[in-house]
């Protein structure tokens, strides 16, 4: 069920600005990628093209290739709603659908996806938000809608939502950056418990997340501000983390700088 995902030679624009640069790699399935570096190196630019979210984005593009196993994710034909219903997305700020109520929210993919079943999404609902670690606070509560939840509960009920219609490949933009350490663990479990089917990309700015939950790490950087970001080194996390091959790489990861 889990696809690898083989980049090769990815440019990302911005209209005129090129905010990636020439990015090759791969990441294997059934195991956690870690993307580190500082602010502005293109982390959630680079995650968005690897389920064609960045497209939407106005004067957004991509040139070089993204595969998942054999498929091109840019080549003509594809349909990117497919490709996001396959690679999943947890977002750096929490996007609820306001309106909608609690379950709703995680069931809407499940209903799109077709999912009548009233007792099938009922359990799917709930087994999405115990994965999420949010089931407790809000099973009373499930008809309420989404946007009275806390930022940190908000960020959680995404969680579930993605991981409701069992993507194959979960991209996960610092997805605990808003939340309390308890949560915060519960989360690192569930990607540790997710791996074992799917593929999992988290982009995190916490060294010891990115120790404690990956399998492998890619550090990016910028040569200078407006520059574009660059992939510098991806490895075995504790390699990165024990005996990195750049020198930009151990000053990241020493606190020297980002
Ligand atoms: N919608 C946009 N339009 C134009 N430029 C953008 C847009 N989003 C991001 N950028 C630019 O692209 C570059 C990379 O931004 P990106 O958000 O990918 O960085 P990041 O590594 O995720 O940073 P952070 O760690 O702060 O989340 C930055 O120079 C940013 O200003
Ligand atoms: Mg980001």
């Amino acid at each position: 069920m889990a696809k690898r995902i083989d980049v090769k030679d990815l440019n990302v624009f911005y209209g005129d600005f090129k905010a990636v640069e020439d990015v090759t790699m791969t990441v294997e399935p059934r195991s956690v990628t870690a993307f580190i570096g500082p602010s502005g190196c293109g982390k959630s630019t680079f995650l968005r093209t690897l389920n064609r979210m960045h497209e939407v984005i106005p004067g957004g593009r991509v040139q070089g290739s993204v595969m998942l196993d054999d498929q091109d994710l840019y080549a003509s034909g594809i349909d990117p709603v497919a490709v996001r219903r396959t690679v999943g997305m947890v977002f750096q700020r929490p996007n609820p659908f306001p309106t909608m109520t609690i379950f709703d929210n995680v069931a809407a993919g499940l209903k799109l996806n077709g999912m009548r079943d009233k007792k099938k999404l009922t359990e799917r609902v709930e087994k999405s938000l115990r994965g999420a670690n949010l089931w407790n606070e809000v099973k009373d509560r499930l008809n309420k809608p989404g946007a009275g939840l806390s930022g940190g509960q908000q960020q959680r009920l995404c969680i579930a939502r993605a991981i409701a219609v069992e993507p194959q490949v979960l991209l996960m933009d610092e997805p605990c950056s808003a939340l309390d350490p308890i949560s915060t663990l519960a989360i690192e479990d569930l990607v540790n418990e997710l791996k074992s089917t799917y593929t999992i990309v988290i982009v995190t700015h916490n060294m010891q997340q990115a120790a404690r939950v990956s399998d492998r790490t890619a550090f990016f950087n910028l040569a200078a501000q407006g520059k574009p970001g660059r992939l510098i080194e991806m490895d075995d996390t504790h390699k990165i983390f024990s005996n990195p091959t750049q020198r930009a790489t151990e000053d990241y990861i020493s606190g020297r700088f980002g």
